[in-house]
């Protein structure tokens, strides 16, 4: 595993660089190997890097060698505000021209949770016939307990070693989400985690800014990928004096 932190002035500063980076990754994996797959994380961050890439590369990215997955998702319709897969639509699939069939949201339309991961691990299944998926670029956030996706500290979910989606009940509204396992995030060949924020401090002082060994405590902590983890923090998530890129 190689592991790099970058610290940016803020959080439009991190997306826009994450954009660019990961727009590059793209073009170079669609060239090598005809097609490029990307799980995409929820949450607030990660919106402007879809907005930017819908806006300042919508027209340019091989968008038809473009697979999109969901690394968690919330068990709600996928027009609820909650969903992850809305907030993906509005910033992004409302405005490239990606075909339907490259879109692979997690299927929250199928109950109960535990039959949507088994139907979702089928799908990944079908895509990866191989052991392991080795997504091309896998991206997550932080919590500021330290979770990522859907892992939250000391779930029983992050022993799971066989399966590669979990249904799982977390702490946080709303409760009943999926989420990727931690194999299948390991198995990745690029990892961006994206922080921005105050809030992230103390999760990234306990993990990737104290180099910690990772503990069920900060989830994050456990995500070491066979391939590249690449931190994009923002100044207010990485503290104060951080040396800026
Ligand atoms: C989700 C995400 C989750 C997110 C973190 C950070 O479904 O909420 O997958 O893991 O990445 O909670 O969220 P923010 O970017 O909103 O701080």
């Amino acid at each position: 595993m190689s592991s790099e932190v970058r610290v940016f002035t803020d959080a439009s500063a991190l997306c826009r660089a994450a954009a660019e980076e990961s727009a590059h990754l793209f073009e170079e994996r669609c060239k090598q190997a005809g097609r490029c797959t990307v799980v995409l994380s929820g949450g607030h961050t990660p919106r402007s890097l879809y907005e930017i890439w819908a806006r300042d590369f919508g027209g340019s990215l091989p968008w038809r060698q473009i697979h999109l997955f969901w690394g968690d998702e919330r068990c709600v319709p996928p027009d609820d505000f909650e969903s992850n897969f809305r907030m993906v639509r509005e910033a992004l699939l409302d405005h490239v021209a990606i075909p339907p069939e490259n879109v692979h949201p997690m299927p929250t339309n199928v109950s109960p949770p535990e039959a949507a991961a088994k139907a979702y691990e089928a799908a990944l299944r079908r895509e990866f016939p191989e052991s392991w998926p080795e997504f091309d670029l896998i991206f997550l956030g932080v919590g500021p307990e330290g979770h990522t996706a859907s892992l939250f500290p000391n779930s029983p979910a992050l022993a799971l070693q066989d399966r590669w989606v979990a249904a799982i009940t977390t702490p946080a509204e709303p409760r009943q989400r999926l989420s990727l396992t931690l194999p299948v995030l390991n198995h990745g060949r690029n990892v961006f985690v994206l922080a921005a924020g105050k809030e992230k401090q103390e999760a990234l002082r306990h993990t990737v800014l104290a180099e910690a060994q990772g503990s069920a405590e900060w989830p994050i902590s456990l995500v070491r990928p066979a391939g590249n983890l690449l931190w994009f923090l923002d100044e207010a998530a990485r503290g104060a004096s951080a040396p800026r890129n």
